[in-house]
């Protein structure tokens, strides 16, 4: 307690940063610590897991202690530890999860293990103190895609998911394409505001009448193809062209999905989560879609869009407050369900 207010520390590591943080209530941050392995791993063109996984290691002693000293707090004051037990890069997961389960047993304090895009979804609760459940969620990040129904603050469902890549994935694929580097996604997002997003016209994958399941890995090679094309005849590609372009595809298909899912099922509100989330296309246009229909749009800033454990700390506090708690045989689980 802080405050007389109930304090999670939470603890994220399922991909490439390691990140702890304080939180009062759910919603108050008073650290949110994230190290970054970007610099790592941009060699490598993408995330290597067993060099993530290290560096987990290296610093995650580290990273909790500052968030503690930042938010001034001891540990005797925490209430509970909430740390994220799956989706993501088991050997990275086990790091964050292991040291979790140490620091809850040390201190005897409760552990509740919280699911990555459960998280996601709950960065909004974070960055906009009046919002609350039920709405309509999109979940767009490096490793998922997903339209998720939320009825309450530990009840959701998914109405659809990609069948094959994640569209984060999409960009950085496409982005080693065209040369940009890593991680795509915010190049992308840059270039294209310069460029022409009716340049080539990538097909728009929207797969079966009334499906919310989307399907992204046919795009990399449309533009790996247009590419190749342009070179063979002797052509310069506009780089700026292709991504815009590239990025008009994916988003039509996200955005009308999205849409049509809030509207199905009577939804007033829409939010975004995720990596992708921080894109500023995607932002514009569901904000233009929203306003036609009189919804309300919610976003995270972008510190919390991308991975970080204030979000993880949210999430935890809720299904705290639903008397959910975990043991310590709580396991990591790369592919866990929403
Ligand atoms: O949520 P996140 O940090 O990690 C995962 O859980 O995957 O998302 C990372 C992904 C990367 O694929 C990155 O390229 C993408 O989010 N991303 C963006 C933008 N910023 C990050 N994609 C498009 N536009 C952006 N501005
Ligand atoms: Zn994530």
């Amino acid at each position: 307690m802080k405050n007389g207010k109930i304090a999670t520390l939470a603890i994220e590591s399922s991909c490439d940063e390691t990140a702890a943080a304080v939180v009062l209530e759910g919603r108050e941050v008073l650290s949110n610590i994230i190290s970054s392995q970007i610099e790592i791993h941009k060699q490598y063109g993408g995330v290597v897991p067993e060099i993530a996984a290290r560096h987990h290691l290296e610093n995650i002693n580290a990273v909790v202690d500052r968030a503690l000293e930042q938010a001034d707090m001891s540990m005797e004051q925490v209430d509970m530890i909430g740390v994220t037990y799956g989706p993501g890069l088991v050997g990275a997961l086990l790091i964050g999860l292991a040291t979790a389960k140490a620091y809850a047993f040390a201190s005897e304090k409760p552990l509740i293990g919280v699911h990555h895009i459960h998280g996601h979804i709950c960065a909004n609760y974070i960055e906009h103190p009046q919002l609350e459940p039920p709405f309509m969620a999109l979940v767009v990040s490096g490793g998922h895609t997903n339209i998720v129904e939320v009825t309450d603050y530990n009840e959701c469902r998914v109405l659809g998911g990609t069948r094959d890549d994640a569209v984060g994935e999409a960009y950085d694929k496409v982005a080693r394409v065209l040369g940009l580097g890593y991680p795509g996604g915010p190049l992308i997002d840059r270039i294209a505001k310069e460029g022409n997003a009716h340049a080539v016209e990538f097909k728009r994958v929207f797969l079966e009448k009334d499906s919310l399941d989307f399907s992204f890995s046919g795009i990399k090679t449309g533009v790996l193809n247009y590419v190749n094309s342009e070179k063979q005849a002797g052509r310069e590609t506009n780089t700026a062209d292709v991504a815009a372009s590239f990025q008009a595809a994916v988003l039509d298909v996200i955005v009308a999905k999205t849409v049509k899912a809030a509207v199905d099922m009577k939804k007033d509100k829409i939010v975004m989560a995720g990596g992708v989330a921080a894109n500023s296309r995607l932002r514009e246009m569901l904000a233009e879609e929203c306003k036609k229909r009189r919804m309300a749009l919610f976003c995270p800033s972008p510190i919390l869009c991308t991975d970080n454990a204030a979000m993880i700390g949210c999430a935890a506090y809720y299904r705290y407050m639903a008397g959910d708690r975990d043991d310590l045989s709580l396991d990591a689980i790369p592919n866990l369900q929403l």
